[in-house]
Order: structure tokens, then C-alpha cells, then sequence
């Protein structure tokens, strides 16, 4: 059988193309997330939205299709909301959907819904909610939420951020706009998400999250954000505009959204494990397309500055199987203390001590005869890097193959990393979330190797817990 490349715990269409997460909400016990779907191709075409349910965020269970392209074009990426007090009068908490009709280029913003919890859907009869405008190009993907009393809607429009505001979702007024141009490389804005997070000691902020199509931190499309406020009409950010801030630091996070209407009161977001410069060239057989583990979000603050923290939901936990663990150890060059270690589904939780000489050290995972992705701390300057040079396959693109990395400062003379790797990829989260970088990888299925590494002098470990992680 060739290698499947099928993760076991993150979410992935059971069969064919997929890319960006739509419409998530929380309703009735259930998490719903949909999907930008073409079921009949291994590659990008007329979109569907793909649908499944889970009621612990981690097993999943697949629906029939919700929403299938027709004479008005394809369904385009959105949102999805619970109408509690029925503003569009379509019936006493309606889950509605709101999405982007493409129909060569003309992208108009439309409402579908659904009676039976999501069971199945209806298109409005009075799309669209707003027209095509014909002063903007690539006007789409609709965020939806409530705020107070009134819907919010945050439009991607080319290098702008549009903002809508409607008492009933069926008519909308633009109340603001924010134009990034400034900030970023040279692609369009699409897949926006807005949501406030509290500060401890200080007063809340709004997050405002954008997918740059193209020139990205890593290369081709990336997250980035903006921290700062929002009054119900429109954002001003508070970074300075000298900055990028980016979300994730590897090169397949894209198109992240949140849930609406989480019952914890959490921000839990998943992306797109991809990246436009390759997503239709990747090793595939079946399926094409993963998304992220669930991640949530929150700001921490450190004297006057502000920043998002992204950490594993702790569901995760309940993946857990064989369990390994090391307390206190002093690691020297050309050692391995995970010699005896294998696998591909993992999670790798490990404190270093910048306490000795060390140079470099971190972790090697899918390790095989020709093949590593290396995930290394350097001393001098100090970054965090995923290496996927020789991580396996990489010869489909040349962007492909590549080292990202950014920089990290230690806590207390401490590295955390905490590791997820899931077959075909490796995700980072480093000093509890406040870097974080997901990148595919394409090894043999016989690599499954796991080195701990040092080199120019020793490191000491604080622990290392290793666990095994079931399928979901
Ligand atoms: C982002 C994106 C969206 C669009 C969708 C189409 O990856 O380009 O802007 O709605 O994909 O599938």
C-alpha cells in the first residue's frame, strides 16, 4: 500500500480536496466545523461546504455536504451563527450561515439556513445580503458575530477590512474600514476573524486575524494579527504599524477561524495546514487537506506589551497513551536519549535549562536513514527553527523544502517545547504559546526515529514527558 499520509488525530475530509475551516459555531452540545470541499477532485475547484460535528473537539464525525455551488457560483468561505433572538426571522435559533458566492470573480456575501440544527440547508430567497462592488476587487470571506446589539460583519476586500453592521443579517451598512497595506507583503487579505480576549491587569483588546495570500512570513500565505480596539463599528489597531505580527512562524497555518458561540467562553481556533504556493502539489493519494489541532487563544502581557498566546486545548489530553518520562538530566553531544523511541503520533513535552555551553540542541522527529525534521533552539542568536529540509518528500515545489525560524527569548533560562507530530506534520508550541509553528512533512512511513540533541557543549534537561497519542 503506498503511505496515505493520513494524520490519526487531526481533522481531514474523508475524501478528496479541502482548505480553509468555515462556519464554525457551537449549538445544542455541538461543535459544528465546515470545510471548503471539492469532493469530486484531489484539487481546488467549485467549492462546497464540507460539514462535520463533534461534541468533544475531538473525534469527528463526517455529515453529508451543506452547502453545494449552483447557478449563482461556487460557496466561497464564511461564517456560521446560532440567531438567537430570530432578528432574520427565519425561526427561533436558526443557524445561519453566511457566505461568498464566486461566479468568475463577481463575489457577492450570502445567507444560507437551517432548521434542523444543521441537519440541512436552505438558501435565502433574498441573497445576496450585499451586492457585488464593483470600487473593490476579492470581497469575501464573512466573518459573522453579535456585538451587544447589533451582527458584525469583518469582509475581507483586497488590501482592506471592511466592517458591516445589520440588526437582522439580511441588510447591512458598512460602519468601517482598515486598510493593512502598510504592514504586509504583497498579497491580498482574505479569511479575516475579530474577537476580544481580556488582559490580566489590564483592560481587553480586540484581535483582529488575516490571511496574507501571498509573501507570508514563511513564504506564500500566512496568518498575521492586529492588537486593538473595537467599537462595535470598527477596529484601530495599537500595534505599531512598523510591525508584522504573525501568528505562526512555520509555513502551513492559513485561513484560521474561530468558533462563535464557544459554551466555555473560550477563543478556540484551528487553520488550514497549508500553504497556496503548494497545496495542490503535496504527496496525496485519497485526500488532500488537514486542518490544525484546536488551539486556544488568549493575550498575555508583559510590562506594556500585549501578545497572543496560543496553547492545545487541554482535550488533547485525552489522546494520551504510553507515557515516558525523564527528570533531570544532563544531555552531552552525540548522545540519544530517545534511541529506543519511535513513532508517528506523538506529543513531545521538554524544558531545557540554558544553564551550560550548549550551542544548539532541540529534537529530531521522523527520523529514517535519509530523513529528519529538526526542531532546534540556537543559543546565538536566539531562535527556534523547524527544519524540513530532509524532513522526506519535498521535491513537489521548490518552497517547499526550507528552514523557518524566528526568535525566541528563554523564561527564566528555560526553552519549553511542546510537540505535536501527526504522520504528516509537526507542530511547535514554545514557551507556552507564545510561538508557535505548523509545517507539513512528507517522510517514509518507515522513518520513525526520535533523536535529542546538543552540540557544542552540554544542556541540561528538566524533564521530558513523551506520549504516545491515540487516533481520534
Ligand atoms: C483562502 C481562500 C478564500 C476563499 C477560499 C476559496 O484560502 O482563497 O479567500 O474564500 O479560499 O476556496
Amino acid at each position: 500500500m503506498s503511505n496515505s499520509y493520513r494524520p490519526a488525530f487531526h481533522f481531514t475530509p474523508p475524501a478528496n480536496w479541502m482548505n480553509d475551516p468555515n462556519g464554525m459555531v457551537w449549538h445544542n452540545g455541538v461543535y459544528h466545523l465546515f470545510y471548503q470541499h471539492h469532493p469530486h477532485s484531489m484539487v481546488w475547484g467549485p467549492m462546497h461546504w464540507g460539514h462535520a460535528i463533534s461534541r468533544d473537539l475531538i473525534h469527528w464525525q463526517h455529515l453529508p455536504i451543506a452547502l453545494y455551488p449552483d447557478e449563482h457560483g461556487m460557496i466561497f468561505s464564511g461564517s456560521a451563527v446560532v440567531d438567537w433572538k430570530n432578528t432574520a426571522g427565519f425561526g427561533e435559533e436558526t443557524l445561519v450561515a453566511i457566505f461568498t458566492y464566486n461566479k468568475n470573480h463577481i463575489e457577492t456575501q450570502n445567507l444560507a439556513y437551517s432548521l434542523d440544527h444543521g441537519k440541512t440547508w436552505k438558501k435565502y430567497a433574498g441573497n445576496p445580503v450585499i451586492g457585488y462592488r464593483d470600487d473593490l476587487k476579492d470581497c469575501r470571506d464573512p466573518k459573522v458575530f453579535w456585538y451587544e446589539d447589533h451582527w458584525v460583519m469583518v469582509l475581507a476586500a483586497g488590501k482592506h477590512i471592511l466592517f458591516y453592521v445589520s440588526p437582522d443579517l439580511k441588510h447591512w451598512d458598512q460602519s468601517g474600514v482598515f486598510d493593512c497595506e502598510r504592514d504586509t507583503g504583497d498579497g491580498i487579505y482574505e479569511t479575516p476573524d475579530l474577537f476580544q480576549l481580556p488582559v490580566d491587569g489590564s483592560y481587553p483588546r480586540w484581535v483582529l486575524t488575516v490571511g496574507v495570500a501571498k509573501g507570508a512570513y514563511a513564504g506564500g500565505s500566512g496568518t498575521q494579527y492586529f492588537i486593538g480596539n473595537f467599537d462595535g463599528r470598527t477596529f484601530k489597531p495599537e500595534n505599531p504599524p512598523e510591525t508584522s505580527l504573525w501568528m505562526d512562524h512555520g509555513a502551513d497555518y492559513y485561513a484560521p477561524q474561530s468558533w462563535n458561540n464557544e459554551p466555555n467562553g473560550r477563543r478556540l481556533m484551528l487553520g488550514w495546514m497549508s500553504n497556496w504556493q503548494y497545496a495542490t502539489l503535496t504527496p496525496a493519494t485519497s485526500w488532500r487537506g488537514a486542518f490544525s489541532i484546536i488551539r486556544e487563544i488568549s493575550l498575555k502581557r508583559n510590562g506594556d506589551e500585549v501578545y497572543l498566546s496560543q496553547q492545545p486545548i487541554p482535550e488533547m489530553r485525552t489522546l494520551r497513551g504510553k507515557h515516558t518520562r525523564w527528570l533531570e538530566k544532563i544531555i552531552e553531544p552525540n548522545t540519544n536519549l530517545l534511541a529506543d523511541i519511535r513513532g508517528t503520533s506523538l506529543e513531545i513535552i521538554a524544558d531545557f535549562k540554558l544553564f551550560y555551553n550548549a550551542r544548539r540542541f532541540g529534537v529530531r522527529v521522523r527520523v529514517g536513514k535519509q530523513e529528519q525534521t529538526t526542531i532546534c533552539y540556537e543559543t546565538e542568536p536566539r531562535t527556534l527553527s523547524v527544519d524540513r529540509t530532509r524532513s522526506g518528500r519535498v521535491d513537489f515545489h521548490d518552497a517547499f523544502a526550507g528552514i523557518h525560524s524566528a526568535s525566541l527569548l528563554p523564561l527564566n533560562d528555560v526553552i519549553r517545547l511542546h510537540i505535536f507530530v501527526d504522520v504528516s506534520s509537526v507542530e511547535v508550541f514554545a514557551n507556552d504559546g507564545l510561538l508557535t509553528f505548523t509545517d507539513c512533512i512528507f517522510p517514509a512511513e518507515e522513518s520513525q526515529g526520535l533523536e535529542l540533541f546538543v552540540e557544542g557543549g552540554d544542556i541540561l534537561l528538566l524533564s521530558l514527558d513523551l506520549f504516545q497519542l491515540k487516533p481520534a
